[in-house]
């Protein structure tokens, strides 16, 4: 199997928690995917720790370095992607918008989640606005990557209640312990090659086309 492993790399800006997740799912002899890069667009990303001390390659390309060069910012990225021979490229909380070039260089082969149900509040603040807007259901979602923001087909996606006393902390932190579910599976299914895109659709071709799997905590759909 260990030959056949997709070569992922995470690219984070923050704590990567999610990061963490798939890091956990890939010490699974039978994932489909090793995790060889973490990159961060901060020096002082918490989650380049957290890989370094699992011994995994990290680098910084640090976006105040290029004063408003996204184009070189980009760049130098998908440099250090093909040094590593990466084959898929995992957003975990990425805070950058890459340029629609980069973006086309890796079409079907970047995925990033956002925490919302999609395409409802793309953008910041998504839980506050969930909260806001009086949603009943909020949650998050597994896309590729395409040049406008968090557009792209939908791999899955989780949702959760928001109950009444919710604060956008409370609904963010039981969202992203749905996070950590559905991401490491996304990742799975695109690096096993389980997953077909056509157009904005996504088929999983897993057994059945789709999956429903419940909990307490939330219902999350692949
Ligand atoms: C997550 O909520 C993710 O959905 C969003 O940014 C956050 C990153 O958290 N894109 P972490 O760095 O993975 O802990």
């Amino acid at each position: 199997m260990a030959a056949n492993k997709k070569r992922v790399a995470v690219l984070i800006s923050g704590r990567g928690s999610n990061m963490t997740a798939i890091l956990d799912a890939a010490k699974s002899p039978d994932y489909p995917a090793e995790i060889v890069l973490v990159l961060a667009n901060k020096p002082d990303a918490k989650g380049l720790e957290t890989a370094a001390n699992l011994g995994i390659a990290t680098q910084v390309v640090d976006h105040k370095d290029y004063k408003g060069n996204r184009e070189a910012f980009d760049a130098q990225i998908h440099a250090h992607l093909e040094a590593h021979n990466i084959e898929l490229v995992v957003l975990a909380g990425f805070m950058r918008i890459l340029t629609p070039g980069f973006v086309g260089k890796w079409t079907d082969k970047m995925l990033n989640i956002h925490p919302s149900l999609l395409p409802s509040f793309k953008g910041l603040d998504t839980h506050e606005r969930a909260i806001e807007t009086g949603c009943r259901l909020a949650g998050c979602t597994v896309h590729f990557v395409r040049a406008d923001m968090d557009s792209g087909p939908i791999l899955c996606q989780a949702a959760v209640p928001v109950l009444d006393d919710d604060s956008p902390d409370s609904l963010a932190a039981r969202i992203l312990k749905a996070e950590h579910r559905i991401y490491p599976h996304a990742v799975a299914l695109v690096a096993g090659d389980k997953v077909t895109v056509e157009g904005m659709r996504v088929r999983i071709d897993e057994g059945s086309d789709t999956k429903l799997c419940a909990n307490s905590e939330a219902q999350l759909i692949f």
